[in-house]
């Protein structure tokens, strides 16, 4: 009654009244990870604050001719570094149970391991941690988000570099070794899968290098850059398991994962051209990271389409990828048809023709949309995509235990800020409501998730959209910094209260 007492008038509303989304509650454990998830460089700003050192994101969003459409950058992004306690004040109305951010990199190291510690660094994430026990929320902790400091960028071009492998494990470490005693969850990488399309193949992020064809490039590139990034991350994140594993985990007691960006690639046909079209695309995302980390090779249709322009791991490095990992984290959006342009004729769209390079033959990537289309290109509502990625995954990888580190719905809804009357993002707690009941089928034939994270607590920086796109359960006016709850907001307390009846 309490919980209907507090809604707005206008929001006692079908989408609560029908339980949209509440049939499910007890598939979901009791001690079930519910939370919100956010990134150091989308929230912290206070780019420069208390000795921190410029990121790649910092240089790249202060270049002249980056893609950002709205010229923004994240130097205040939503004050987050100055505003936590407000921020945990609303994960706690919530009533979430966990909360994942990232560590900024070049806050604790400003210079990498090339220079000092920075104290005030390791102080803010403290107080972050201690704040968020306080209130019962469990800190849910990825090492980099995208984000890394600028030095190893200049120095030897990062991800490129073999020698970043040794950076990643040197932060890690200090992060484990400073904060593992109250942080029992730790992610090594969001998204590399992205993170390399986007900087080395397609150049729309930072260090903006792209392969042939993509034209604009700021170098002239090869195609094989992307495949050796990739690979350099593979293997920091192992040096960090290691790390985690042989100094810290038996004491700590915590577990440590990879987030990738899963995309669900649906055949659109039966044809058995199309399966093998929709594998392949699964391989040259998720699998690209996952099978070398769980299995200690990369994937058989990436081996046959690349061959030796696949790096190799030496013996050493194979037997310390197997099983490298405690978790898979999920960062699940939205889906795609994938038809064959490799063996068949087919209309080239994007992504699928022939010329397009490795990608190409993969015959994939942003393919031709599922279900309902949003204000977002990139975005379509296929609620069952979030069932079938879990189930692939699931029996992909023998059930090893999988949490949902990021689901949300984004628009470009501005908002009268004149007004009080409350944000009616109806389609983003429908979209909620539905995800989550379809993970709840998944759950309930027996895929091994262990927690689900709403991507965000609040609208925030959202890369090259800039401030324009918005995922937010609270939205925040970049004048006054001010955060309001959105309609999506307190469907999601309703549903938490409700589940924590449940049991
Ligand atoms: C996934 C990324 O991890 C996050 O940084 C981004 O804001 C969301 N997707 C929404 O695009």
């Amino acid at each position: 009654l309490l919980q209907i007492f507090f809604l707005p008038p206008s929001i006692s509303c079908e989408l609560l009244t029908s339980r949209q989304g509440f049939h499910n509650l007890s598939v979901f454990p009791s001690d079930f990870l519910f939370g919100t998830a956010s990134s150091a460089y989308q929230y912290e700003g206070a780019y420069l604050s208390d000795g921190k050192g410029l990121n790649n994101w910092d240089v790249y969003s202060h270049k002249p001719g980056n893609k950002i459409i709205d010229g923004s950058t994240a130097e205040i992004a939503v004050d987050h570094y100055h505003r936590y306690l407000e921020d945990i004040d609303l994960m706690h109305s919530l009533g979430v149970n966990s909360y994942r951010f990232s560590i900024s990199w070049a806050r604790i190291l400003p210079k990498g391991r090339f220079g000092e510690i920075n104290e005030a660094g390791i102080e803010f994430y403290n107080n972050l941690i201690d704040a968020l026990l306080v209130k019962g929320i469990q800190p849910f902790v990825t090492l980099t988000h995208i984000d890394l400091p600028q030095e190893l960028e200049d120095r030897y071009r990062s991800w490129l570099s073999p020698k970043s492998q040794a950076d990643f494990a040197y932060f890690a470490d200090i992060c484990f070794k400073s904060f593992g005693d109250r942080v029992k969850y730790w992610v090594t990488f969001n998204e590399p899968d992205y993170q390399v399309e986007l900087g080395y193949r397609t150049g729309k992020f930072p260090p903006s290098r792209c392969s042939r064809p993509y034209g604009n490039c700021s170098y002239g590139d090869s195609e094989v850059e992307p495949f050796i990034a990739a690979h350099n991350i593979i293997l920091a994140h192992i040096a960090a398991v290691h790390i985690y594993r042989t100094k810290y985990q038996e004491s700590q007691g915590g577990s440590i994962g990879i987030v990738l960006h899963c995309d669900w690639f649906e055949p659109i046909s039966n044809s058995i051209a199309d399966k093998l079209a929709a594998e392949r695309a699964h391989a040259f995302t998720i699998n690209w990271f996952l099978e070398p980390i769980i299995f200690g090779r990369y994937p058989p249709e990436m081996q046959n389409i690349l061959g030796s322009a696949l790096p190799e791991f030496s013996t050493t490095e194979k037997q310390r990828l197997n099983k490298g990992l405690d978790f898979i984290g999920i960062n699940h959006y939205t889906g795609y048809y994938v038809q064959d342009c490799m063996f068949s004729a087919c209309e080239p769209g994007p992504g699928t023709s022939k010329t397009e390079g490795f990608w190409a033959q993969s015959s994939q990537n942003n393919g031709i949309p599922i279900g309902e289309p949003t204000e977002l290109v990139w975005l379509n509502v296929y609620p069952q995509g979030m069932e079938k990625i879990v189930t692939y995954l699931k029996e992909k990888y023998h059930n090893i235990p999988m949490i949902v580190t990021e689901n949300g719905y984004g628009d470009k809804n501005t908002v009268d800020s004149t007004t009080e009357e409350p944000i009616q993002d109806v389609k983003r707690a429908e979209y909620m409501a539905a995800y989550l009941d379809a993970l709840a089928t998944a759950i309930r034939k027996g895929a091994n998730v262990k927690g689900y994270f709403a991507w965000s607590l609040l609208d925030n920086f959202e890369w090259n959209s800039g401030f324009t796109v918005k995922f937010g359960l609270h939205h925040v006016d970049h004048k006054t910094l001010t955060r309001r709850p959105k309609l999506s907001a307190t469907w999601y307390k309703v549903f938490l209260s409700e589940h924590s009846k449940v049991k």
